[in-house]
């Protein structure tokens, strides 16, 4: 399975759990190359719908099974259908000692491992500890209306190529704001692997829609 070009974060948005979940699902596998990071909640439930996308655990825990209450382990996110897991969220910020923990836990359990950087300096922190993916979100764009790569393109091109220079092997995604195929067209030649997004799908009037639109910014 390829890693996704596109992965929509769900967060807890009330519009992807229950039946919004399974619709959100759906868009994303019709969209292609498309990744959902659902609620935590419905990560179980994904399985039983039966359209496919790759699933992400919006964070895991590094702590084994056994002891352990209000956490996820990276091997049941695994046994609930995610094929990686994200890390670090600007919503869902880690200590070092943590991340450090909990990316070894997620690369045990097989997981791609999708990191998120608030800055140019902590993408080039995050490429020393190898993970499968960095997506660089500046904190002050996410929500917004305008997307990262018309108002900070230089914050992608700039971690594209300082990731680059650290591991060739680490792909790089953007993300805040984006919200069209356009968003994502940019996204690719500022020399993005893909975008990382929530609003522009999971709010949209029609997520199916604004996913094809998505997808059209990767032709
Ligand atoms: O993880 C994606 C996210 O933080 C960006 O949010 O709503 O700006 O697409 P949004």
């Amino acid at each position: 399975m390829e890693f996704p070009r596109i992965v929509v974060n769900a967060k807890v948005y009330t519009e992807a759990t229950g039946p919004g979940a399974r619709a959100l699902l759906d868009a994303c596998a019709a969209a292609g190359r498309t990744g959902l990071a659902p609620p935590l909640t419905e990560l179980g439930n994904m399985a039983r719908f039966g359209r496919s996308a790759p699933l992400f655990a919006q964070h895991v825990d590094a702590l084994p099974a056994g002891v352990g209450t209000g956490f996820i382990t990276a091997a049941m996110a695994k046994a609930a259908g995610a094929s990686g897991t994200l890390l670090n969220h600007a919503e869902h910020k880690l200590k070092p000692v943590d991340l450090k923990a909990s990316l070894a836990a997620a690369k045990a359990a097989g997981l791609w491992t999708l990191l998120c950087a608030d800055s140019l300096a902590e993408a080039r922190r995050l490429a020393k500890l190898a993970p499968t993916a960095i997506a660089v979100e500046p904190p002050e764009l996410i929500g917004g209306k305008v997307s990262v790569t018309s108002a900070d393109p230089a914050i992608v091109s700039d971690a594209v190529a300082a990731v680059r220079d650290l591991d060739s092997d680490i792909l790089v995604l953007c993300g805040a704001g984006v919200k069209t195929g356009r968003d994502v067209r940019a996204a690719r030649k500022l020399g993005a692997h893909g975008v990382l997004l929530a609003s522009g799908v999971v709010k949209a009037k029609d997520p199916a829609a604004a996913l094809r639109d998505l997808a059209s910014g990767l032709l």
